[in-house]
């Protein structure tokens, strides 16, 4: 059946309360209430039984994959209540099940939520670019996380700098001393000799550290007035200039979903090593992040804080997998049959993923908001192309080695955490998302879907991990209401065990 959907209707406050509140639920069920079996579905509903109450959620339509549908009124014990309710519901549960309180948790889902709400009010038109216009589509983001918008200060801080709200900006400019200035590679196609780019938020947050300031006050560093206009990413912290001719990586001392964004010293000095790596084997595939600049100053929180990855562009036709995913972003072509997309989608994202995995010890970071996605005339994936270096590791071996030894340490997973982190995001975070979103449209697809996928995994060469997959081992799902609830750190994330909807 070919796909078809009316122009999408703007995301709405409604739309808002109910991901917040599904986005809860789902990641509850996949990390807690499913692996108890406390989770059951029935005509249309699905019931999770806490210790304390029953919940339940409406489930439109039927669901063969990890990512589930469930839509409002949401109940407990058979009595509606509100997205925050939930919230409540699920802090209570988590801190029963895990014996561990966690006074943060309600505050980071209502501060998502306040984004959230901030960005319905504040949208604008989208840009043109279709690039720059899927990069601040996700209104709603990721429907496994807990707090999927949520980043510290008050809306009137960030809304000049979100993505969301079509923000768009001009960086700042720092002429600094030359005996202070570091870096790698050929930075000019961000700021010409002696100039340092700066976020304008970032900048805020800095200048009143008293060694800056003294910097300044010795003319170590000057201000050099107005620099190239930006729009931020979908990441909020990567930008790009407003003639797409390259992304910038800055540091942002904001907590942003999981993490403060900080360019961390081994990250700067990776960035150009993993490119001069990777190139090669991926060649205009990968977003290469060649070259790096900062400023040496007696502080590693400014060596960071004010470091910058200048990042090569992208098509400007190409999209953002996430906007894909995003329920009115309007991104997912119409008028296409959902089968043929997703065997042409499959084979752009997951073979080149796994033929560096397999074949090359290589561990991309494929999850939804780094990878793009161009589209052939008829409206079918053509090519993808992965970004982000941050998260690309690689397996002990000879690659490695290439690898100053400082830098070393920080790129080296084992093969269980790199397959892990390459299953969880091909799979569970990405592909189970498009998967999902073609069923949307089509309802019966869904099966169909992932028959089609383990048919394409089966042609690969054998290696025990594909036969894993084939014989049905569940899936590897990043626990990220845990991770939260226990305030781990992001890289100490947990994994929790996903049902494999590829299984025979
Ligand atoms: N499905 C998803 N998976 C992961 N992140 C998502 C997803 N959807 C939206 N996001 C958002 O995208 C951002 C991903 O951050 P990530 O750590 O990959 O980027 P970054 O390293 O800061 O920047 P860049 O991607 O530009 O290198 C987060 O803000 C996250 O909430
Ligand atoms: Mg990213």
């Amino acid at each position: 059946m070919p796909l078809t959907a009316a122009a999408p209707a703007p995301t709405t406050q409604a739309d808002a309360d109910e991901a917040t509140a599904a986005a809860l639920l789902n990641c509850l069920i996949r990390e807690v209430s499913g692996p108890l079996g406390r989770v059951s579905r029935d005509a249309g509903r699905i019931v999770v039984r806490l210790a304390r109450a029953t919940l339940t959620a409406r489930l439109p339509r039927p669901v063969h994959g990890p990512s589930l549908r469930l839509s409002g009124p949401f109940l407990r014990d058979g009595e509606e209540i509100g997205w925050y309710e939930v919230a409540e519901a699920v802090a209570a549960e988590l801190a029963l099940r895990t014996g561990t309180p966690n006074p943060e948790f309600l505050g980071q889902v209502v501060n998502s939520h306040e984004a959230m709400t901030a960005i319905v009010r504040e949208r604008a038109a989208a840009p043109a670019s279709p690039l720059l216009a899927s990069e601040q589509s996700l209104i709603l983001g990721h429907r496994y996380h807990p707090s999927p918008k949520s980043r510290q200060g008050l809306p009137s801080t960030w809304l000049p700098y979100a993505p969301e709200a079509g923000a768009r900006f001009r960086l700042g400019l720092l002429a600094v001393d030359p005996a202070l200035l570091c870096g790698e590679g050929d930075f000019s196609p961000l700021a010409g000799d002696g100039l340092l780019p700066v976020h304008p938020w970032q900048w805020r947050l800095l200048r009143g550290n008293p060694v800056l300031r003294k910097a300044i006050s010795s003319g170590a560093l000057l201000d050099a007035g107005p620099g190239p206009e930006a729009a931020p990413t979908s990441s909020v912290r990567t930008v790009l200039t407003a003639d797409e001719r390259v992304f910038a990586k800055f540091s942002l001392d904001v907590r942003i979903t999981n993490c403060v964004r900080k360019n961390a010293w081994y990250e700067l000095a990776s960035a150009p090593a993993l490119t001069r790596l990777l190139k090669p084997l991926l060649g205009a595939d990968l977003l290469g992040e060649p070259a790096y600049r900062t400023v040496a100053l007696a502080d590693r929180g400014l060596y960071e804080g004010l470091g910058v990855i200048l990042r090569e562009a992208a098509p400007s036709e190409s999209v953002v997998a996430a906007a894909l995913a995003e329920p009115r972003a309007g991104f997912l072509p119409e008028d296409v049959d959902p089968l043929k997309y997703w065997t042409a989608y499959t084979r752009a994202v997951a073979l080149p993923v796994l033929r560096l995995f397999f074949d090359h010890g290589v561990v991309l970071e494929p999850h939804l908001q780094n990878v793009l996605v161009l589209h052939d005339s008829s409206g079918l994936p053509s090519r993808a192309v992965f970004r982000d270096l941050e998260g690309t590791k690689l397996l002990p071996g000879p690659a490695l080695d290439a690898l100053e030894p400082a830098v070393r340490q920080s790129v080296t997973y084992d093969e269980e955490r790199g397959w892990n982190r390459v299953a969880y995001c091909l799979f569970v975070n990405h592909l189970a998302e498009i998967a999902a979103a073609l069923a949307d449209r089509d309802p019966s697809c869904e099966p169909d879907l992932w028959r089609d996928l383990r048919g394409l995994l089966s042609e690969l060469p054998r290696h025990p991990r594909l036969d894993g997959l084939l014989s049905g081992r569940p899936l590897p799902g990043k626990a990220n209401l845990l991770t939260r609830w226990t305030r781990s750190p992001d890289r100490a994330a947990r994994y929790v065990e996903i049902p494999n909807p590829m299984a025979g």
